[in-house]
Order: structure tokens, then sequence, then C-alpha cells
């Protein structure tokens, strides 16, 4: 609750002045109904009009100030309420943005999804409510109880015993509905995950006719949650007609003994008028509590969820107490005796890798699909941190660097290219920002994606749509390539990023790369032996484990796995060569 007091704070002001314009209006209201009583009592008995127009303009007075009190209190409340809001999501957003991939998946992208939008509007609603009536409506009930007492204290036992009826009911609604709250929102989010992955994945889903399952999935679950929320609405929907029941009770028991104290002249026609008017007033306020307290029930479920963004600390702190000691002369790369674990994975995906890797050198990782070469690599930028054992840049482990500047040495091309919406040359600029237009160039001219760029209508100028969605999965590898290569990072790491590449280009690629990245520390991830057989180094990975390490003759001689890709892939190599023969 804490944190969101800070998303707060700006809002002081309005937070303050809001309810107490509200209760302004709350005190006219009060006052009308004894008004009343003197336009019955006095006016009208002695058929005073001038009487009865002057205290009517007195009533038609307050009424003007009463609207105009709520009217200032509603601006406050829809301020406070949409700035909170904002500042909350940027707060979170800004959390997330914070967060290492492990809290990431964790939470489940749907999920914060979710948290920021819907979850916010809750207690953007919850606050906005809170200025407009929490205090207005203890008021109204107290205030109303207190002058229906002054009015007649025998009648108003009636009204005083069906206030704990009303609380009682309250509390059995709300001890129910609370904790089917919390589940609504769940399973909102497996909703969105659903949906998000339906729509991320739309083409393959047609490619594989799999429209049916798919609609199946999304209706159990929009199913799902229309019987939670089904269920919460059965229990919530009772709380307006017993609210309502309890009131009409009420004001019969009023009006039948009411009549019988104006018969025995105990109390005046007037009198009961605003009696009536009152308990009227105290029990719609009560109905009105019994929506609020729907509405803050809904709003602790999302506060909780919220809070548990905002309370998660990354596991990868920045460090603070920042000294430099990396050493230039160290290998640039280090692997100590690494062992990593995805979260909530049974099993390690690497288990005891070791190896160096000097500056300059170009460096080859295969091995099979699922193997860790991903893996490897991810702990490089720290993208995860290593279980057990170090990860040393420099000399210096990774831990010990301030992200930002561990992550502008190295440029990172993913296994699957992601783009954003925008022109080619921005994305291309996500690299360098300052980048100037050679340089983009150049960087485009070694990832081999100048010509099709050029031979776009709009070049370097051409709209990238949402995901890439209009290039081929080839341009799109070239043009993460060129993100990275702007940068002219001194380690670059390539994952299997020319696996949609023809080999002629893929061949072009590396001719490119090895021309222009002299200094450069290239490590490069695939599957195709080809692509790596004249690296300085090259590291052949199995099942999360080291299975050889050394040059391609090396490892010819040596490592049995190395000697079976190779075969495979050069057989078949031989075999198309054969094929293209006959
Ligand atoms: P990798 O993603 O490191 O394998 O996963 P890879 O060698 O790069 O494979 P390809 O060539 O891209 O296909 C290594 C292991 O880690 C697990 C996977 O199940 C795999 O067995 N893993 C990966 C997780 O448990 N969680 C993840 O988020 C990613
Ligand atoms: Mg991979």
């Amino acid at each position: 609750m804490k944190n969101l007091f800070i998303f707060m704070k700006p809002y002081k002001k309005q937070i303050i002045l809001g309810p107490i314009f509200k209760l302004l209006e709350a005190i006219f209201e009060l006052l009308i109904p004894t008004i009343m009583v003197l336009i019955t009592d006095k006016g009208i008995k002695s058929g005073d009009t001038i009487y009865i127009f002057k205290v009517g303009g007195l009533m038609a007075f307050m009424a003007i100030l009463g609207v105009s009190a709520s009217f200032t209190c509603q601006y406050f409340a829809s301020i406070a309420a949409q700035g909170f809001g904002t500042r909350l999501r940027n707060g979170l957003f800004e959390k997330i943005q914070s967060f290492s991939f492990y809290e990431i998946d964790e939470f489940g992208t749907a999920s914060l999804i979710n948290r920021i939008t819907n979850d916010i509007n809750q207690l953007q609603l919850a606050l906005a409510m809170f200025i407009r009536l929490a205090i207005r409506v203890p008021f109204l009930c107290t205030g109303g109880v207190i002058m229906a007492m002054f009015l007649d204290l025998k009648l108003s036992s009636i009204m005083l015993l069906s206030l704990p009826l009303f609380l009682f009911a309250l509390y059995l609604i709300m001890s129910k509905s609370t904790p089917l709250y919390g589940l609504v929102q769940k399973k909102l989010d497996k909703l969105a995950l659903v949906l998000r992955e339906n729509l991320t994945g739309i083409r393959v889903i047609r490619a594989f006719g799999m429209e049916t399952y798919e609609k199946k999935r999304f209706d159990n679950s929009n199913e799902d949650l229309l019987n939670t929320a089904i269920s919460v609405g059965k229990i919530v929907n009772v709380m307006n007609p017993v609210t309502n029941l309890i009131m009409n009770a009420s004001l019969i028991a009023i009006l039948w003994f009411g009549a019988i104290r104006v018969n025995n002249g105990a109390l005046t026609q007037g009198k009961i008028i605003a009696y009536i008017n009152y308990t009227t007033l105290v029990l719609s306020a009560l109905i009105i509590v019994a929506n609020l307290v729907i509405i803050f029930t809904k709003a602790g479920a999302s506060l909780k969820r919220v809070n548990e963004v905002l309370m998660t600390e990354s596991t990868m702190k920045d460090i603070t107490n920042y000294k430099e000691v990396k050493s230039e002369n160290a290998p640039i790369i280090e692997f100590d005796n690494v062992s990593f674990m995805y979260k909530g994975a049974g099993d390690y995906s690497l288990q005891d890798i070791s190896f160096k890797i000097k500056k300059g050198q170009t460096i080859g990782i295969i091995g099979s699909t699922g193997a860790g070469k991903t893996s490897i690599i991810n702990l490089i930028p720290r993208f995860y941190d290593a279980v057990k054992g170090k990860v040393i840049i420099k000399g210096l482990d990774v831990k010990k660097y301030k992200k930002e500047e561990l992550r502008n040495m190295i440029g990172v091309v993913q296994q699957k290219p992601v783009l954003f919406t925008g022109t080619i040359k921005d994305n291309i600029r996500w690299g360098l920002e300052n980048a100037s237009e050679e340089q983009i160039e150049k960087a485009a001219k070694i990832a081999q994606a100048h010509k099709f760029i050029e031979s776009m209508k709009e070049g370097y100028d051409t709209v990238i749509f949402h995901g890439g969605v209009n290039f081929s999965g080839g341009q799109k590898q070239r043009l993460t390539i060129a993100r990275a290569l702007v940068k002219n990072p001194e380690i670059l790491i390539l994952d299997d990023c020319s696996s949609a590449l023809d080999f002629a280009t893929d061949l072009e690629l590396r001719k490119a790369l090895k021309n222009n990245t002299k200094d450069m520390t290239v490590i490069m991830v695939t599957q195709r032996i080809t692509t790596i057989k004249n690296a300085d180094m090259i590291i052949v990975l199995n099942d999360g484990k080291i299975e050889g390490v050394g040059t391609n003759d090396e490892l010819m001689e040596s490592c049995v796995v190395y000697k079976e890709i190779y075969n495979s892939q050069l057989q078949k190599e031989d075999e198309d060569e054969k094929e293209d023969v006959i």
C-alpha cells in the first residue's frame, strides 16, 4: 500500500479537497428535509405564501451550492484518479523494464499486460469512488440518523434496528465474494494468454488447420471465466435486493408507526415527511455503501496483483559501488564451471561449462537442437545469471558490471528476429542512436541487407509493420544482423541467424563479417558445419554439456559428436551435389 501512496502524492490536494467539497454537498442535502418541515408545518399550514417563497428560495440556493460543490469534487476526482492511474502505469512499466527474464518468465507476459491495464483501471475507479463517496456516505448515514433522532427518537429505533441487519448481510456477501474476485482476474490472465498465443501464431494455426481446436481452447477459457464471473455475480447481485428489502420494510414500519404517532398528535405531518426523507437518505446511502464495497473488494484483488509486481525486486540488481577492475589482457570471455537451470525446469540446461575466448577470435558453437546453445549465449549479456560458476568478461564477473556498460559491449542477434514498428532506418538505429546514413548503410551491406533494401521503393525508409510481417524470415534476420553491427560492438553474438539464408548469401555474409570485424570477437551459433568450419575455436555442445573444444581439424580427430555432425552434413552435401549432376 505504501508503494501506491507514492503515486498518489502529486494529487494530495485533490484527494483531500475532493471529499471536503462532497461533504459540503452532503451537509446541504441533510439540511433540506428539515427546511421542508418549516415549509409544511409553518408555511403551508398558515397559508403564508411569502414565507414559502422565502424558504423555497433558500432551498434552491442551497441546491445550487450543493451542485457546484459536487461538480468541483467530480473534477478533482477525475484529475486525481486519471493522474494516479497514469503514474502507476508508468511506474509499473518501469519496474517491468528492470526485470530480468526470470521475473518476466515467472509472471508471464499476458498477466503483466492485464495487471498494467485492467488491474490499474480497477484501482483508478476505486480512487475516484473513494474521493466521491468514501466521506460523503458515512457522513450522510450518521448525519441522517442523528437528524431523524432529533425529529422523533422513538421512531428512530426502527431505523437503528435495520442497520445491524444491513451490516450483517453486507458482511456475509463480502466474505463470500472477496476470494472469487482474485480468481476472476486469474482467469482473465489465462484468457489473455490464449488470445495472445492465438493472435501471434495465427499463421501457424491457419497453416495447420487448427482453427477449430484453437476456437475450442478459447471457448473453454472464456467459459471458465464466465462461470467464475457468474458465481461472483450470483453472490453480489443478492446485495441490491437485500438492501432494498431492508429499506422498504423499514419504510413500511416507519409509515405504520409514524401514522399512529401523527394520529396521537405526537408527531406533525411535516415531520413525518422529513422523517421519511431522512430514512430514504440513510438507506440509499447504505445501498451506495454496498456498491462501494463491491468496487473496493475488486480493487483489493487488483491491488494485490499490482503490488506483487511493484514488490518484486529484480534478481539482477545493478551494482552500486562500481569499480572498474577489468583487464584488457584477460580472455575477453571466460566460462568458469558454469551450470544453469531455467526457473521451474527440473533439470540443468547447462552443466559444468568452461572455456576461454581471446579477443578478436571467431568462435563457433554447434550442437543439436535443445543442446543449450542459446542458453550459453544468454548468459554473456546477463539475460540470465548462472546458477553455479562464473561468467567472466575481461577478467571481471558479469555480475560486477553495470548492465548498461556490459550490454553496450555486446551486439546480440537473437535466434528469433524481432523488429519493431517503424522504418528500416529506425530499426537499425536501435543499435546506435546517432548512427549516420553511411554507418547504417555499411552495417546493412555487411549484413547482406543493402541490396534488398535498395530494391524496395522507399529504400531505408520502408515501413516495417508490427512484428515485421511484411518481411521474409531471411530479410528479418539480415536486418537484425545490421542492427547489431551498426553498434560496432566488441563482442558480436549471432544465434543461428543465418538459418533462413540460402547457402550463397550465408557465404557472402560470412566473408563480409570476416573482412569487417577484425577486432571484434564473434560468436556464431549454428547447426551448420560450413558456417563455423574455419572458426578459430569450435565448442561442441550436447545435452547441456561440452563434448569438445578446438579447431575443425582437432575436433575431427578427437570429438565423436563433431565427427558425426560433420559426416552427416557432408554426406548430405555430397548427395545434393550428386543430385545436381543427375
Ligand atoms: P536452448 O534454447 O539453449 O537450446 O535450450 P538450443 O541449443 O539453442 O536449441 P536450438 O538449436 O535453438 O533449437 C536448452 C534447453 O533448455 C530448455 C530447453 O528445453 C532445452 O532442453 N529451456 C530453454 C527451458 O527450460 N526454458 C527456456 O526458456 C528455454
Ligand atoms: Mg537456440
